[in-house]
């Protein structure tokens, strides 16, 4: 029945009409109607990109200043808009919280034109490549592990780690350091965003070691 629960979750078609199975808080207060898919769409990349700079929403800050590449913030560059806009709104509700609060600040900031705007300029970007190489010693990627009714990760997030159906995140050519901690975080339940607790499931099955080299083995895809 948990396979079977899964796999729909996967397709996307149960939809809304599971309840949330551990909390009595929603995880997420974005759902994904027709109407909000249809707003995130039409995102104005170029009024996102004039928010991205200092002085526009972040007083002294622009969004390069923490998102660049020399530090181990998160690329958001060829991300997914419908991924991006819900965990803006997720910061700006509190459902996610930053651990040092920066990015609930900032989102406290913007309006849902903002967030659309922002995601539909950085989902725009060219993906950073990752560094090649790549291969997973963990088995789990591309077969899971039914011992532990463990799924793919390549069932949701594609075949080559590029994201998919609707708010899936594209993980290919993130950083390490950051899908490490942020699996670490949902398996301590510190990250609990996730609609229908889909990762807090799948990253509490995971050792730290398997965390390390799944997080190594998706930054190096490009
Ligand atoms: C002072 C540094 C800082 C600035 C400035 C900043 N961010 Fe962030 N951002 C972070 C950190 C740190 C995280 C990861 C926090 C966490 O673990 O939840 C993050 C996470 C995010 C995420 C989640 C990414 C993912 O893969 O889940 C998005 C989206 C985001 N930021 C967008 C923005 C935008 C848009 C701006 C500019 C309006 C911005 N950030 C400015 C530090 C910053
Ligand atoms: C049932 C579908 C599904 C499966 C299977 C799945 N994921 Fe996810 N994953 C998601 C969704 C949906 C999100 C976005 C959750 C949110 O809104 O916070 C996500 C988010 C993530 C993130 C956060 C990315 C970021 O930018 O912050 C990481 C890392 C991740 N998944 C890794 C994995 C790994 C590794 C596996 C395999 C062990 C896996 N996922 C299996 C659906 C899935």
């Amino acid at each position: 029945m948990k396979g079977f629960l899964l796999s729909l979750i996967c397709l996307g078609l149960a939809g809304p009409v599971l309840a949330e199975p551990s909390s009595e808080e929603p995880s997420s207060k974005v759902a994904w109607t027709l109407e909000t898919l249809n707003f995130v769409k039409k995102g104005n990349a170029e009024n996102g990109k004039i928010l991205t700079e200092s002085g526009k929403i972040l007083t002294a800050k622009s969004c390069a200043d923490c998102h660049n590449e020399t530090s181990s913030n998160p690329q958001l560059d060829g991300q997914l808009p419908t991924y991006l806009y819900k965990q803006l709104v997720d910061y700006k509700n509190g459902n996610r919280k930053d651990p040092a609060a920066t990015m609930n600040d900032w989102a406290s900031k913007l309006s849902e034109q903002n967030m659309a705007d922002l995601a539909a300029y950085y989902g725009k970007q060219a993906a950073k490549p990752g560094k090649g190489g790549a291969s997973d010693p963990t088995g789990i990627v591309s077969v899971g592990d039914g011992k532990r009714m463990e799924p793919a990760c390549s069932s949701c997030h594609g075949g080559s780690g590029q994201g998919e159906k609707v708010d899936t995140p594209r993980l290919a050519g993130q950083k390490a350091v950051y899908l490490e901690n942020t699996l670490l975080d949902y398996r301590e339940g510190k990250r609990a965003n996730d609609i229908y607790s889909r990762m807090r499931l799948i990253a509490s099955k995971l050792s730290d070691l398997e965390i390390e080299q799944l997080a190594k083995y998706y930054s190096t895809l490009d």
